[in-house]
């Protein structure tokens, strides 16, 4: 990377086929509002051989985010001989000593998932998705889609307390169709179409789900590694800007040819 390189300016709706530092080096302080991301860890699969820094990147990414904005960060552990490696907590631990707040520690559950790990325990079956916000949270739009069994009725306010005892000046009110969703995300594992060799595509829906919850229409959206870009397209469907880093070539090609054909 030229000095020239890395004096360019950073155009929204681009993937940029460099080191994810090298992109964050050129923006602004608190000028995203949404990080979408799965970094690659541990051994677990080989990436065209790159690695990152993490505790660079965490810091980099601490200080591009807005206040009240929102980093996703989808993790997983390696098991060796018989012991996990801990390197989700370790990161969400890091994560929040330099300053960021552990907003949910959300899983998500992979129904069909493949089982890369031992037989001698249950099948390895989830990530971990930390939220993580800088201050407080900005947006939230929670996810509504869940069946509520009680729908239509008319029910008593009930804002109990520890004591057990009620709030009476709670009105009534007419239990809504649907609920907001657990923190653990059921989506199954599928090779989303046009993502070639890539190993770890995340299903749309997952990239999607999160945009929708955290940020707004026009906002930007940044995924320090793209992958296949599967951020840039949820986010490109969703309205929302974005840019993304990737440092290899052949998976930038990947990601901009997913995106011609939104
Ligand atoms: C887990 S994959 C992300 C997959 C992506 N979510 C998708 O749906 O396709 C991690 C990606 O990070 C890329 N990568 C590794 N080190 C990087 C770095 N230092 N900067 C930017 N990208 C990097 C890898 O090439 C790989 O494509």
């Amino acid at each position: 990377m030229t000095a020239e390189a890395t004096k360019r300016p950073l155009e929204p709706d681009t993937i940029y086929n460099e080191d994810c530092l090298e992109t964050m080096s050129r923006m602004p302080d608190c000028s995203v509002d949404l990080v979408v991301t799965s970094p690659p860890y541990d051994g677990m699969k080989s990436y065209n051989g790159y690695s990152f820094d993490f505790e660079n990147v965490a810091r980099e990414l601490f200080r591009i985010i807005k206040e009240g904005g929102v980093v996703v960060w989808v993790v997983g552990d390696e098991t060796r001989a018989g012991d996990e490696t801990g390197t989700s907590f370790r990161q969400a631990l890091y994560f929040k000593e330099i300053g960021f707040r552990l907003f949910d520690t959300m899983i998500w559950h992979k129904p069909n998932s493949f089982n890369f790990g031992s037989n001698d325990c249950y099948r390895q079956s989830f990530e971990y998705m930390f939220v993580l916000t800088k201050g407080k949270i900005a947006t939230r739009n929670l996810i509504k889609d869940v069946p509520a069994k009680m729908a239509g009725r008319t029910v008593k306010g009930a804002r109990r307390h520890v004591n057990g005892s009620r709030d009476t000046d709670v009105p009534d009110f007419v239990v809504p169709q649907y609920k907001r969703r657990d923190n653990v995300w059921d989506i199954m594992v599928a090779q989303e179409r046009g993502t070639g060799k890539h190993p770890a595509v995340f299903p749309e829906s997952l990239a999607a789900d999160h945009i929708l919850s955290w940020s707004n229409p026009g906002e930007l959206v940044y995924d320090p590694f793209m992958g296949s870009g599967t951020v840039a397209k949820a986010a490109k469907a969703l309205g929302r800007r974005f840019i993304g880093s990737e440092i290899s070539a052949e998976y930038c090609r990947i990601a901009d040819e997913r995106l011609s054909k939104e």
